[in-house]
Order: structure tokens, then C-alpha cells, then sequence
């Protein structure tokens, strides 16, 4: 049962709807509170009254129930006791007949999210720049897959542009076929840099000549082209494995060519086009943006040229409810730009295209450049991180076996919890101490609650005890709080879609950690006092770690059974 709508029911309060008051009910902090509490200085202001005013009239005509067991006016809030016993009974059943599923909805069947993410660029290096990007994009496109949404992972590849001509012109000069491939996307970024740092005039000349090359469809260039690509994606699906990331779709910039010049001819038609010193623009002053360029003078097409054909293209492909672009806030005006110029075309599904902007990450040590090959690799990131988590958990338990696989959970997991603990638009510097912090808000905290439960569970597995159907008797305020948090679950998912925040869910996994901790400090529960209260601690033990675990894997982070 969903206790905040079964307290709405029963408020007599007009104005607002029963969801809307539901969604103001929340959890005090403090339990001697109460379970649930509605703050009503929220409602002061509808009901034109004083908060405690409020609080003490609704009090007053409050029917309490087997269920709600009193509501007490408080300075202005509401407080409510709830029935524990039996919602403890509601909430483990359910964690034990979902498993896995618990959280999960079927709110969005029949719907389809679009998420564009990771969007790496080919020759490129894949670094750090990119981790919240294809962490929060893959975390996103898990969430909405758990509530019911068909969730379309698109990787939108940057493998349009002059760039490529360089790199082929590079390649000419410098480069040996079988140098290439062995040293794969560092060798091909490699000749890209030396271009940029040692190109005369005569090369950039050729640049242009082998871009021209590859658009007007020549085998050899673009046979050139496919293979960079091919080697840069081959490597950056082995950080894409490590970090549990996958895609629906790798349609790039590239993938568009083709499908530009209908959209031109659109703009035009609908007489948005105008010539500036020999460039297509669509003029946005009215609304306070510079103007979005649609072609150069030259002809050449640009980004937003192709983000106004994909998005087109992917609302006739997938007929989405939503269109989301997971990019750093760098690119705040291009996105708006292109979301208005679409609107202009009369597009009424402009309105789903949703800009999810995040800020930076960089590394304690200094800021992480990306001119001139001096880059942060996340290959480099992940890889100092699982030797550092290698080394801390050696020395916490060196008998511990498979050390390696658990360091790789563990280290990998650090740096995405990482990039997704923080609400997402905050810039961010990642330590590899802290995020190694046993004791921290990090996802080895929550890791390390996880193996903690694990033990329990198979040390009274090992006794033959059996925490299933264990009966629920009075819970202390330690037991109440693991199982609120756990009850928590589903709402947190929710949030976490709505506000397209993962963050939310990280930080319900700390909290229900940090909750079954002092649990587990304060109420022993192998050595609980009677068997029955040993059964029922272990059934909250087990239903706390399917729910950690649930909360874990939509975040995309491994658990180590020890650690
Ligand atoms: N490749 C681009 C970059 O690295 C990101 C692309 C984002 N997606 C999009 N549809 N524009 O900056």
C-alpha cells in the first residue's frame, strides 16, 4: 500500500488534487516526528490560514485507522504513526515476491524515450569529458527501461567534418598500415594531433581535397574513413563492456547526410531560411538566441544542421513520447536553438526534446585539458581506479579470493558512482581517495553493506535458519528505519526518471546503507535474543540487499558477494 495516497484519501483538503497532496507528504528526518509528516506551511498559502492552524484542524478531524494509527498537529506540521507491523509485513512481502523487480512499474508501457548519450567522436580520444555523459545516459535508459518505457540508447557518433580529410591526409604522409592497426584509436588520434600541431599549407589543402573525397562518395576515401571508425569503436566498446553500457543505435552525424536536404528544402518552404554574408541561417533575435547556421557559404552543413535531421528522423523512426539529449551544459545554446528553430517548423513535438545538461568532470590532481593530446583517457581513470581498489581491499582482507574481479567491481564502479552521486549539473573533481573511502558516501560503502548482508545471510543459511515467512513482531526504531528506506524504493525510482537524476538513486543507496548499518551495529542480529526476532532481522537483512541491489544495477555498478 502506498501510505502517502492513503493518508491523502483521508485529508479534507480542496484545491489541490489527492496526488498533489500525497506529493507533499514526506518522511521527518527524525522518526521520534512521526513515520510521515505533511508540511503545512506548504498549504498556508492555498488555504489562505497559518500553518498551525492548519495542522491542528485536520488533526482534529482525522479518523485514525488500523493503518494510520494517529495524526498530532506540530508546529505547523501534521505527523502521522503508522501501523509498522503491518507496513513492514506490506513492504518485505512485496521486496520478496519482486525480487529483482522491485521498483520496477508499468507506467510507461506504450511509450518510448530516446536517450542520445555517450555520442563519442570518432578519432577522437574517449576521455574523461565523456564519462557522465555515458553513465548517466546508460543509468537513464535503465530507469526508464524498469518503469515500463521502451528506451532507444542512441550513440549519435561525431564522424562528420573536415576533420576526417585531415586525418586521411595524415595517414598519407605519416602513417603505416600495420602501425594503425596495432596501435588502433591511439595511433589514428595520434596522426590527428600531429596534423594539427605540423600541417603546412600544402596538407591542409589535401585535408580539404580528401574531405571532399569522402562526401562525394570516393571508394578509397571512405574505405579509409570506415576503418578509423571501426578502430576507434572497437575500443571504445571495451570501456562501454567494463562499464555495463550498451546502445540501440550507433546512427552518427554521418548517418544524415542524406537526409539534410529535405529538411533545408522544409526550412525554406516554411520561409525560415535567410542568406547572412553568404550563409543559411535561421534568425532566432526574436527570441534573444544568435542564429542557428544551417549552411556555410561554402554549402557545408553543420552540426545543428544534422541534430535538426536526426531529430526528425528519430520521431518518424521511433515516434518517441520523449527525446532526450544526455550533453555537457556547454552546449545549452545549441540545443536551444535547435529545439526552437524545430518549433518554428511547426513541429509540436518539439516540446519533448529535452536538453539534460550536466557539468564537468575533472580529476583532483589538475584540470584535465583536451587541446593538443594532453587529455585525461577514461581508460587510464578506470584502470588507476581498480588498481587502487585492488590495493585497499588487499590490504582490508588479504585472504579475500578473486581479488581481481571484486577490485574491477569495485574500482569501476568508484568512477561512475562517481559522476553520479552529485545532482548532474554540478561540476565535479573525482578523487580516487575519496571514492575509495570505506566509510564515505561511495559506492564501496554501499558495496561493502552489500558483502556485510551477503555474510549474514549465508552464515544462517549455513545453520540451516530460514528468514522466509518470519513473522513480524514489534520493530525497534532501528528495524522501522531499514524498512522505511526500503519502502522508499519505488518512489526514488520515480523521482530519479522524473527529474532525470540517477543521483536519486545513489543517494537512496547510501542512506539505506548507512539505515541497515546501524541496524546491523545496534541490533545484532545473529545474536538477536530469540529465534523468531532472529528471523525476522534476517528477512530485512535479505530484502535490504535485493533492493541495494536493484538500486546498484540501475546505476550500472557490479556487486562482490565478499569483499
Ligand atoms: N559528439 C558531440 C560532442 O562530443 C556530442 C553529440 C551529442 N548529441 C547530439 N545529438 N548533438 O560534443
Amino acid at each position: 500500500m502506498d501510505h502517502k495516497a492513503y493518508i491523502a484519501d483521508r485529508l479534507p483538503v480542496e484545491g489541490l488534487s489527492k496526488e498533489e497532496l500525497a506529493a507533499l507528504i514526506v518522511t521527518p528526518p527524525d522518526p521520534a516526528m512521526g513515520d510521515f509528516a505533511l508540511p503545512c506551511f506548504k498549504l498556508a498559502k492555498l488555504l489562505k490560514r497559518s500553518p498551525v492552524a492548519i495542522a491542528e484542524e485536520l488533526a482534529k478531524g482525522f479518523a485514525a485507522d488500523g493503518v494510520i494509527k494517529s495524526a498530532e498537529a506540530q508546529n505547523g506540521y501534521l505527523n502521522f504513526r503508522i501501523d509498522l507491523k503491518s507496513f513492514a509485513e506490506e513492504t518485505l512481502s512485496r521486496v520478496e515476491e519482486e525480487q529483482n523487480g522491485y521498483g520496477s512499474s508499468d507506467m510507461g508501457r506504450g511509450k518510448t524515450v530516446c536517450i542520445d548519450y555517450s555520442s563519442v567522436n570518432i578519432a577522437k580520444p574517449f576521455h574523461i569529458g565523456h564519462l557522465s555523459t555515458t553513465v548517466l545516459g546508460a543509468s537513464l535508459s535503465r530507469i526508464f527501461k524498469f518503469l515500463g518505457y521502451r528506451a532507444v540508447g542512441i550513440n549519435h557518433l561525431g564522424d562528420y567534418g573536415t576533420q576526417f580529410g585531415k586525418l586521411i591526409a595524415a595517414y598519407r604522409h605519416w602513417g603505416d598500415r600495420d602501425e594503425v592497426q596495432r596501435g588502433g584509436i591511439h595511433a589514428v588520434n595520434a596522426l590527428y594531433v600531429r596534423f594539427n600541431n605540423e600541417a603546412t599549407e600544402e596538407m591542409e589543402q589535401e585535408a580539404r581535397e580528401y574531405f571532399r573525397l569522402i562526401e562525394s562518395g570516393d571508394r578509397e576515401a571512405n574505405a579509409l574513413f570506415e576503418w578509423f571508425k571501426e578502430l576507434t569503436l572497437d575500443y571504445v566498446k571495451t570501456i562501454y563492456d567494463r562499464l555495463h553500457v550498451t546502445f540501440d543505435s550507433y546512427a552518427g552525424e554521418r548517418f544524415y547526410t542524406d537526409k539534410m536536404a529535405p529538411v533545408i528544402e522544409e526550412l525554406r518552404q516554411k520561409g525560415l531560411l535567410t542568406e547572412s554574408r553568404g550563409a543559411q541561417i535561421v534568425d532566432l533575435e526574436p527570441y534573444g538566441m544568435p542564429p542557428c547556421l544551417i549552411l556555410r557559404s561554402d554549402g557545408a552543413s553543420l552540426y545543428a544542421t544534422r541534430d535538426l535531421a536526426a531529430a526528425i528522423y528519430r520521431k518518424q523512426t521511433y515516434d518517441f513520447d520523449k527525446c532526450l539529449y544526455v550533453v555537457a551544459y556547454q552546449q545549452n545554446l545549441h540545443f536551444k536553438q535547435v529545439f526552437k528553430v524545430l518549433e518554428l517548423m511547426g513541429k509540436e513535438w518539439a516540446k519533448d526534446l529535452v536538453h539534460v545538461a550536466y557539468g564537468m568532470v575533472s580529476l583532483e590532481e589538475g584540470a584535465m585539458s583536451t587541446r593538443k593530446g594532453q587529455v585525461v583517457w577514461l581508460e587510464d581513470v578506470l584502470t588507476r581506479c581498480v588498481e587502487k581498489a585492488y590495493a585497499v581491499i588487499s590490504e582490508k582482507n588479504p585472504a579475500l579470493e578473486h581479488k581481481e574481479e571484486v577490485a574491477e567491481k569495485v574500482g569501476v564502479g568508484a568512477v561512475i558512482f562517481g559522476a553520479l552521486y552529485n545532482n548532474k549539473i554540478k561540476d565535479i573533481v573525482f578523487s580516487y581517495d575519496k571514492a575509495l573511502n570505506f566509510d564515505g558516501e561511495t559506492s564501496v560503502y554501499v558495496q561493502y553493506t552489500c558483502a556485510r548482508a551477503f555474510s549474514v545471510l549465508s552464515k544462517a543459511r549455513a545453520l540451516g535458519i530460514e528468514d522466509r515467512g518470519a513473522k513480524i513482531d514489534e520493530l525497534c526504531p532501528q528495524e522501522a528505519e531499514v524498512v522505511k528506506a526500503i519502502a522508499a524504493f519505488p518512489e526514488a525510482v520515480k523521482s530519479a526518471a522524473a527529474g532525470y537524476e540517477p543521483s536519486v538513486i545513489a543517494r537512496f543507496a547510501v542512506d539505506t546503507a548507512q539505515k541497515f548499518n546501524k541496524f546491523y551495529i545496534d541490533c545484532k542480529i545473529m545474536q538477536a535474543e530469540s529465534e523468531e526476532l532472529r528471523r525476522m532481522r534476517l528477512r530485512i537483512t535479505r530484502a535490504t540487499l535485493t533492493v541495494l541491489t536493484n538500486a546498484l544495477t540501475l546505476l550500472g555498478i557490479g556487486i562482490p558477494e565478499k569483499m
